[in-house]
């Protein structure tokens, strides 16, 4: 395993994880696709994986998710110059399909590290794969999006992923009442 407490700083981070070669999906992708957003955001956002559009663009959340998102976020009043997003897995799995168990498990010490460059306040999962990978791997969304727990020192929470509201209109009230939450709990510390 990589020692990744060698990555000081997010700029290093980021080019080591474009030559990662630990799992298969990076030879079926067209390019590592990491994050979008500030590093130093106070408020970090995790999906699950890029996309096509993200895989095309080289960037998290730019097709109709992430078109999605940033709605919700301007309705959350998070600001895009605190926001940073990235996903669990950093490569686009064959035909959007969720990534194995293994393909996480390999590219999680990326996110780790990410994490702990990034330094967050709070941390916000979007979909189950982010929630299982960062809160629990017994969570299942629909029951337990909206809670609150701890990971290591920050405050994260979990709440369906965007692609699921598209789908399906009925997960927008709920999604919307865990952003109010999520809004008056960055309203605290926005002045700080
Ligand atoms: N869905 C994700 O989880 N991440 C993206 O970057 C795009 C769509």
């Amino acid at each position: 395993m990589l020692d990744m407490l060698q990555y000081e700083d997010i700029d290093s981070l980021y080019a080591a994880n474009l030559e990662c070669r630990a799992c298969g999906l990076r030879q079926g992708c067209k390019q590592v696709v990491i994050s979008r957003g500030n590093p130093a955001g106070r408020v970090m956002l995790v999906g699950e994986g890029p996309g096509a559009q993200e895989d095309a663009q080289g960037k998290v959340f730019v097709g109709p998710a992430g078109q999605l998102l940033d709605k919700i976020l301007a309705a959350a009043e998070l600001p895009p110059e605190d926001v940073y997003i990235t996903n669990v897995v950093k490569c686009r799995p064959p035909g959007n399909r969720l990534p194995k168990a293994e393909e996480t498990k390999r590219c999680l010490p990326w996110l780790e590290r990410q994490i702990d460059l990034v330094a967050p306040k709070l941390i916000v999962c979007l979909g189950a794969l982010a929630a299982q990978t960062l809160i629990s791997p017994d969570l299942r969304i629909t029951r337990d999006r909206g809670r609150w727990s701890r990971y290591r020192d920050i405050d994260i929470t979990a709440t369906f992923h965007p692609a699921a509201l598209l789908r399906d209109a009925k997960l927008k009230r709920p999604v919307w009442e865990d952003f109010k939450v999520i809004r008056d709990y960055y309203k605290r510390f926005r002045e700080e």
